[in-house]
């Protein structure tokens, strides 16, 4: 913020926990209090709690959770706590950072982004597998 500042930009910080009821409807009261509208939201917070891939079968259900609170709800949640501001700019805007692989359209379009499934398929097919009882797992694509 200091560094903003000192590059002249009227920089102005609210800071809010995206998964976290309580601190999101602080935000949006503290920005309707200091300025009464907000005219972009960028939805730019995520995570990525595992350390290594991991698939949901081996997962903690908490890390599941906790990912989407943050990646799904998150958006969703401050979003909706957020419109009444929006709705009071002239030219409101708001912007969701997602990832490639959220993208139908580059999913479709796209040869790396339509390879990639293909790609994680095999590597789940080729990994070790106990001969006894292999766990086969297809991705059905249409
Ligand atoms: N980097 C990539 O290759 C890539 C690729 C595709 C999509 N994306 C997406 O791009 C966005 C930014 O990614 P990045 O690489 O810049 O990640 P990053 O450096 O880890 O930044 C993520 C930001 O989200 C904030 N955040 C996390 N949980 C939060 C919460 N519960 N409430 C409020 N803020 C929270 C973090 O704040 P703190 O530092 O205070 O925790 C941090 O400022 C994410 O949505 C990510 O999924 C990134």
């Amino acid at each position: 913020m200091n560094a903003l500042k000192r590059d002249g930009i009227d920089a102005y910080m609210v800071v809010m926990s995206v998964d976290n009821d309580e601190s999101v409807r602080e935000a949006a009261r503290a920005i309707a209090e200091q300025f009464g509208r907000l005219d972009v939201l960028v939805n730019n917070a995520g995570v990525k709690l595992e350390t290594a891939p991991s698939p949901p079968s081996q997962c903690a259900l908490d890390t599941v959770r906790e990912t989407f609170e943050t990646n799904v709800f998150g958006p969703i949640r401050v979003t909706q706590a957020l419109l009444p501001l929006l709705r009071e700019a002239a030219a409101p805007r708001i912007v969701n950072i997602s990832s490639g692989m959220g993208s139908i359209t580059l999913a479709t379009t796209d040869t790396l982004y339509m390879s990639k499934p293909f790609a994680e398929l095999r590597r789940v097919e080729g990994g070790p597998q106990p001969a006894h009882r292999p766990v086969r797992q297809r991705t059905p694509t249409w």
